[in-house]
């Protein structure tokens, strides 16, 4: 490369400067890292998740949600795929734990690429082109671009659940507040909260707002009065913990920007989604994302920020063998 200048100079030097301290890390994430290595693994991975999605149409939403929750404890370094052992209580196994059949799919998708390439392929690499490719079944096309050279981290602890999971009874302050320590702005916390366009909640995370919102038997009055009567029908009591409710009521399998126009309406399912509203500049980008162009634009853009939290690359990690077990 030619220096033109001498503040291209500085700007290089500082560059430099930042990727020594570790500012940079994410940057070495890059298209198609597998393209020598494994030059088949993008493929193998779609057509296996795309398999399982035409017979499990709720994959898409177990497959997101997992990889979210793994970005946002200890970075994208499928630390959420870890089982327990006798000595350590994983993140899989903390209270927001996540449904099974997600974690059976990559594990197997796993098993067909250590029979391809073995050792090559992460599974943290493997967990975010699956929720990506699984979501993408619906439309024939990559959704966002993902990309790749992750490795897997080594520690997975239920006990770092809880303080970085943002949960459905946060308000507007605390959400904020968990996306900025992952580097990512309340315009991510908007749009990456459209995920709840795809899949289900269960009845005890907002039963609260139907039955007893502030310990009066009272209801939530931020919540739409019609469409509370609709829950209550569900969700028969407060200490229901079984029944699961679609998150978008018309369409929780299309991912669409459904989710915008419905909590417009005031029918968020959780008051960390009714949050959304309490905010103005929050209220704004809401009703920007309406639009379904500009939602799956923004979307695509913050799915590749939330894919490069924390992410563990060079000789860092490790490649593991099954994604349940530390090598
Ligand atoms: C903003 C903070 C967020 C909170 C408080 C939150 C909370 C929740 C809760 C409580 C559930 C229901 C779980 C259950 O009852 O089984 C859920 C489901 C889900 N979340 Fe979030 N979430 C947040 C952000 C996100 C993000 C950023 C994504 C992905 C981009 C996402 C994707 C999903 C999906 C796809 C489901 C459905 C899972 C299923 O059908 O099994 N969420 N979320
Ligand atoms: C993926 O599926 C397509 C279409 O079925 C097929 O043509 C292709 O060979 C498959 N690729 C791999 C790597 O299995
Ligand atoms: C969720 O956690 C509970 C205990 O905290 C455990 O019994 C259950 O197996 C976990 N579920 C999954 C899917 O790991
Ligand atoms: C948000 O919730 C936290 C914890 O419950 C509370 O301390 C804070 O005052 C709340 N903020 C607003 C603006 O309501
Ligand atoms: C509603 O909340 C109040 C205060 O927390 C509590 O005393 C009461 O038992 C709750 N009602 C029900 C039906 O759980
Ligand atoms: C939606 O956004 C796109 C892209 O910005 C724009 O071209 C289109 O006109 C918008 N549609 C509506 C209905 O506003
Ligand atoms: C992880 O635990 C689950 C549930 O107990 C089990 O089905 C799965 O085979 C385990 N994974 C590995 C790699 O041992």
């Amino acid at each position: 490369m030619k220096i033109k200048s001498s503040s291209e100079f500085v700007l290089l030097a500082c560059l430099v400067a930042f990727c020594a301290v570790g500012v940079c890390q994410g940057g070495s994430l890059r298209k198609n890292f597998y393209e020598k290595s494994c030059p088949n693994a993008e493929e193998i991975i779609k057509n296996a998740t795309w398999k399982h999605v035409t017979t499990n149409q709720e994959l898409p939403a177990k497959l997101l949600r997992i990889h979210f929750h793994d970005c946002f404890v200890r970075g994208c370094d499928a630390s959420i795929l870890i089982n327990s052992t006798t000595s350590n209580s994983a993140e899989k196994d903390a209270i927001p734990n996540l449904s099974l059949s997600g974690f059976d799919v990559l594990e197997e998708i796993k098993a067909e690429l250590e029979k391809k390439c073995p050792g090559i392929v992460s599974c943290a690499d493997i967990l975010s082109l699956a929720a990506r490719d699984s979501v993408s079944f619906q439309f024939k096309k990559p959704m966002w671009e993902v990309l790749t050279g992750r490795r897997d981290g080594r520690v997975s602890l239920q006990s770092e659940v809880l303080p970085n999971i943002p949960s459905p009874f946060h308000n507007f302050t605390l959400l904020k507040q968990f996306f900025e320590k992952n580097g990512l702005t309340v315009h991510d916390l908007v749009v990456l909260s459209g995920g709840h366009t795809i899949g289900i909640g269960h009845c005890n995370l907002f039963s609260n707002r139907l039955y007893n919102f502030t310990g009066k038997g009272d209801q939530d009055p931020s919540l739409n009065p019609a469409y509370a009567q609709i829950l209550k029908s569900k969700c028969r009591s407060l200490t229901d913990t079984t029944t699961t409710v679609p998150m978008d009521p018309d369409s929780d399998l299309d991912f669409d920007s459904d989710y915008y126009v419905i909590l417009n309406q005031n029918k968020g399912m959780f008051q960390s989604d009714a949050a959304l509203l309490t905010n103005k500049g929050a209220r704004n980008i809401v009703n920007e994302l309406t639009n379904q162009t500009k939602f799956f634009t923004e979307f695509a853009q913050s799915m590749k920020r939330m894919g490069n939290i924390g992410v563990v690359t060079g000789s860092s990690g490790e490649i593991r063998k099954k994604c349940g077990i530390i090598n």
